[in-house]
């Protein structure tokens, strides 16, 4: 029986493990991890994760193959194939802070592999790294090996928050980078092996390690490329009285343009595209590219651009002042159908109101009050380095308050801001809402969800981004 172990029981670690262990009932699946509260919640009722069809998956396989485990040598030791999923988030200090991966995860992870593997086994990059990471991570390992072989293989995640399941279940690739030796053709083709009980293989792309690096963050560079320059178009939109979703819908058919991810929004969030992009820059700046560094930078410098844009009409609209006023905040998940809030735009618009002085009431169906007063008390790059989380207290921002109920948070507020895209929004009763709200009445819909003819019929002031004024 092949035994995978895999190093990081996170968003990527966990559902791709589990859709693994589903697919192939003869690998023994363990996903292990430092922290033990996650550990726990992998092993409970309640996943430490909001995705859709995950529960299912892992109430399949839990106990028979799949197994989540705070004994992470133990289980790294008795592997065949090790995956490591850990963060690698933007580097805070030091050489490179603001922009370099932050490795430190990773290579604590391969020093502990190297120390206590006692069999051959094939390390498998899952997480997102710099292109050129699998050398230095050879180094680490093969250092006092005794013997033992280790294969690195590059074998990045393409998987999107939300539509996790979905996209394991049916990828449009996996990619598998090796070594162009006998022992990284063979590694490459266990690994292979493992994706072909239901990735038909013409979808198995194989390629050599610094393609496969490189590979991810180019992909994650270019959907976020495609959402800044819709965005940038959006402003011109409002500008010109063009409407983005029919510019969107236009260029969209053009089959060598295509349709995916041309939707204007308050701005990209998530864990990984500007996190990927910096790294993009810091690595073309390391190698003498400063032009392809400027041009990638311009991607992130939109993104800014759009969510203050987005802060300066809400304030400006409102007769220049929000002080006092109260705010309705629908959904603070940086997209809908996750509870994921790392990097969410709505982070960047509540501090921007705040700064305003304006009173936020905030509702997300699936973010807790502790998340989002922790998102709000936290520097920029701070959320994914574990020791710098300073939590205040729910009561410590009087300016904030978190609530459960779209209707609540609605309730005498002067404006409705709509960060994230989730279904309900696009179905509350306005008629309902606007009654209940300070007057004259606004809605700046960040993800142009609203019906914006039939807000304005009731008597709405709406804001939506690219559309008609
Ligand atoms: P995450 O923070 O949710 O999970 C990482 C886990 O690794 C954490 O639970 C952490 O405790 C654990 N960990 C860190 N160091 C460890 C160690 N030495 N030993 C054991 N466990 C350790 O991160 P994530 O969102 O799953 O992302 C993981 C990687 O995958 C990142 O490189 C990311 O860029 C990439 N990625 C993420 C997504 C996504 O949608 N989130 C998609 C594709 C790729
Ligand atoms: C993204 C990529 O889509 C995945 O392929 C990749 O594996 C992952 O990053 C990663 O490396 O972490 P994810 O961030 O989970 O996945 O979600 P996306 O659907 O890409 O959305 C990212 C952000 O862009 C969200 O804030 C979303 O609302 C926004 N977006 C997306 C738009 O504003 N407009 C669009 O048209 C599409």
């Amino acid at each position: 029986m092949v035994k995978i172990c895999c190093i990081g029981a996170g968003y990527v670690g966990g559902p791709t493990m589990a859709v693994i262990a589903l697919k192939c009932p003869e690998i023994e699946v363990v996903v292990v991890d430092i922290a033990a509260p996650r550990i726990n919640a992998w092993n409970s009722d309640h996943l430490p994760i909001y995705e859709p069809g995950l529960d299912d998956v892992v109430k399949q396989c839990r106990g028979k193959n799949l197994f989540f485990s705070i004994d992470v040598e133990k289980h790294v030791a008795e592997a065949d194939i090790v995956f490591v999923s850990v963060n690698t988030p933007t580097k805070t200090q030091g050489l490179g802070a603001g922009k370099a991966a932050d490795l430190t995860y990773w290579e604590s992870a391969a020093r502990m592999i190297a120390d206590v593997s006692k069999t051959d086994k094939i390390v498998v990059e899952k997480s997102t790294v710099p292109v050129k990471t699998a050398e230095a991570i050879e180094r680490i390992l093969t250092h006092n090996r005794k013997g033992i072989n280790f294969t690195i293989l590059s074998n990045p995640e393409f998987l999107a928050e939300g539509t996790a399941i979905a996209d394991l279940f049916k990828p449009d690739r996996v990619l598998i980078g090796g070594r162009e030796t006998p022992e990284g053709q063979k590694a490459i083709q266990a690994l292979k092996n493992v994706y072909a009980h239901w990735v038909p293989v013409d979808r198995i792309l194989c390629t050599n390690l610094w393609s496969a690096e490189l590979s991810k963050l180019a992909a994650n560079a270019f959907l976020a490329q495609r959402i800044s320059s819709v965005n940038a178009m959006s402003a011109l939109c409002e500008a010109t009285g063009a409407d983005v979703s029919q510019v969107s819908h236009s260029i969209g058919t053009d089959s060598r343009i295509g349709p995916k991810f041309l939707n204007a929004s308050v701005g990209f969030g998530g864990s990984c595209f500007q996190k990927d992009i910096l790294n993009l820059v810091y690595i073309c700046e390391c190698n003498g590219l400063p032009e392809v560094a400027n041009y990638w930078k311009q991607v992130i410098k939109v993104n800014d651009y759009q969510k203050n844009r987005f802060v300066n009409r809400v304030v400006s609209s409102m007769f220049n002042t929000v002080s006092g006023k109260k705010i309705a905040i629908l959904g603070f998940a940086f997209k809908k159908d996750t509870g994921d809030t790392r990097e969410t735009p709505a982070i960047d618009v509540c501090k921007g109101l705040l700064g305003d002085k304006a009173k936020l009431s905030i509702y997300d169906p699936q973010v807790s009050e502790d998340q989002i007063t922790r998102d709000l008390a936290m520097k920029k790059f701070d959320w994914d380095h574990p020791a710098h989380l300073q939590p205040l207290s729910p009561t410590s921002n009087k300016q904030v308050s978190v609530v459960w109920d779209a209707y609540e948070a609605i309730k005498d507020a002067h404006g409705i801001c709509i960060m994230t895209e989730w279904d309900e929004f696009k179905n509350l009763d306005y008629k309902k809402v606007h009654d209940s709200m300070q007057k004259p009445a606004f809605v700046f819909d960040g993800r142009n969800v609203v019906d914006v003819n039939k807000l304005r019929e009731i008597g709405f002031i709406v804001y939506s981004i690219g559309k008609p004024l």
